[in-house]
């Protein structure tokens, strides 16, 4: 793991941003994509909101994502063990680039076939808690053709990552806008964000 860590993290030094392919090994994808449909079927997914107390309406023109939290309580291994290597990764964060970090939050995400997330921050206008965001997607053999493409916007130029099954992606928070194309499949992932 040390190896994968530095590679994100020298992303992040040079580009503000990481790919990672491989940080789930195929057993783990599919438990993990195993359990987010188990919940979703159960009901336990909710629209996702983008903001307190916004229009339903509106938040449908900004993101069409359900999401349902993960808890280090949980009774499913897969998800404690996603969890118990983000907070490795968050330790070793703070002991290599001093990053300060005290908390996380991840939440697993469903898009419906059409949705889509706008360009947008990950960083509330009031609190600015939020340092690196982190995403992992659980799709097996996503092609090119069904989009739902993560597009981040540098200065100048984009960078289009497809939600391939295993790859982690890492960016500043505060720093890189972003969205999520519209999908022909659905798309999952488990989101999430190191806080300080
Ligand atoms: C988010 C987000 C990106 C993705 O949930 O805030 O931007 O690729 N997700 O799912
Ligand atoms: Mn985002």
């Amino acid at each position: 793991m040390t190896e994968s860590f530095e590679f994100v993290i020298e992303g992040l030094v040079a580009r503000g941003y990481a790919v990672l392919d491989d940080f789930l090994r195929p057993e783990e994808v599919r438990s993990l994509s195993v359990l987010l449909l188990q919940k979703f079927e159960q009901g336990q997914f909710r629209q996702a909101g983008i903001g307190k107390g916004t229009l339903h309406t509106k938040n449908l023109q900004v993101r069409g994502d359900h999401i349902h939290w993960l808890s280090e309580n949980s009774p499913d291994v897969a998800e404690r063990q996603y969890l118990e290597r983000i907070g490795q990764f968050m330790r070793y964060l703070n002991t290599t680039c001093y990053t300060g970090l005290r908390s996380f939050e991840f939440h697993y995400a469903l898009y419906p076939v059409g949705a889509f997330y706008r360009r947008h921050l990950d960083r509330f206008s009031d609190d600015d808690s939020r340092q690196y965001s982190v995403v992992c997607y659980l799709n097996q053999n996503w092609k090119p053709a069904m989009g739902g493409e993560l597009v981040i916007y540098l200065e100048g130029e984009t960078v289009s990552v497809l939600p391939q099954a295993g790859r982690l992606v890492v960016f500043r928070s505060g720093e890189l806008e972003h969205e999520v194309r519209p999908a022909r499949q659905p798309r999952l992932s488990i989101t999430g964000w190191l806080k300080r």
